[in-house]
């Protein structure tokens, strides 16, 4: 079976979590496409090189979650060739056998059009930078400055900034626990997958 779930937002809106449990509640693959771009922005160089030449082990190094390596990864993402060297690598894992999940800022609108499910999960930036700040700790008004510079960034960049498919399901989970979120996600890969069919 092919089927794609697509899920993208902002930072810290939700998604790895939704992704996650849609991953092991319906048996699909994984992608954080994130960890593409925190890899090579961790990487001194040229970014474009480092995105033609980046290895599995890359994606595995535990320095890849800080705000430090999420800006410079936002950073890069700008760059077209950085994406056009990722873009063929998460295609293919989108249309693997078995099904797949992928999170990001344009797995709708560009890595998979066709996906058969599309979820654009969102949070006001407050909200947002409250739960990084729980994550991360720090200076809590500075990491909303920090949220609010990566998603300027990210919505303004002209290759694939982040916006929500046409015929993306919405979900706002500022006032929403993660469970809510959860399963109003898992509703929509089941109401796909009957549409879908057997097999
Ligand atoms: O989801 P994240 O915070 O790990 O993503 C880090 C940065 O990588 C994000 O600010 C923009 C970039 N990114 C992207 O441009 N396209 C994607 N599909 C995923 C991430």
């Amino acid at each position: 079976m092919i089927f794609t779930v697509a899920i993208d937002g902002p930072a810290a809106a939700g998604k790895g979590t939704i992704s996650r449990a849609m991953a092991e509640r319906f048996g699909f693959a994984h992608l954080d496409t994130g960890s593409l771009y925190r890899a090579v922005g961790v990487k001194n160089g040229d970014p474009v090189a480092a995105a033609r030449g980046l290895t599995p082990d890359d994606l595995e190094r535990d320095d890849l979650r800080s705000l430090a390596v999420g800006q410079a990864a936002s950073r890069v993402a700008v760059i077209p060739e950085v994406r056009a060297a990722l873009l063929e690598f998460q295609r293919r894992f989108a249309r693997r056998e078995g099904g797949a999940v992928l999170d990001g800022r344009d797995i709708g609108t560009v890595i998979c059009p066709e996906a058969e499910v599309k979820l654009y999960v969102t949070a006001s930036p407050e909200v947002r930078a409250h739960r990084r700040w729980l994550e991360l700790g720090g200076d809590e008004a500075q990491v909303l400055a920090e949220v609010r510079e990566r998603d300027a960034r990210d919505m303004g960049r002209v290759d694939a900034p982040l916006r929500p498919a046409a015929d993306a399901v919405l979900i706002d989970t500022s006032e929403m626990t993660i469970g809510e979120a959860v399963e109003l996600a898992a509703a929509a890969v089941e109401a796909a997958l009957r549409r879908a069919g057997p097999g």
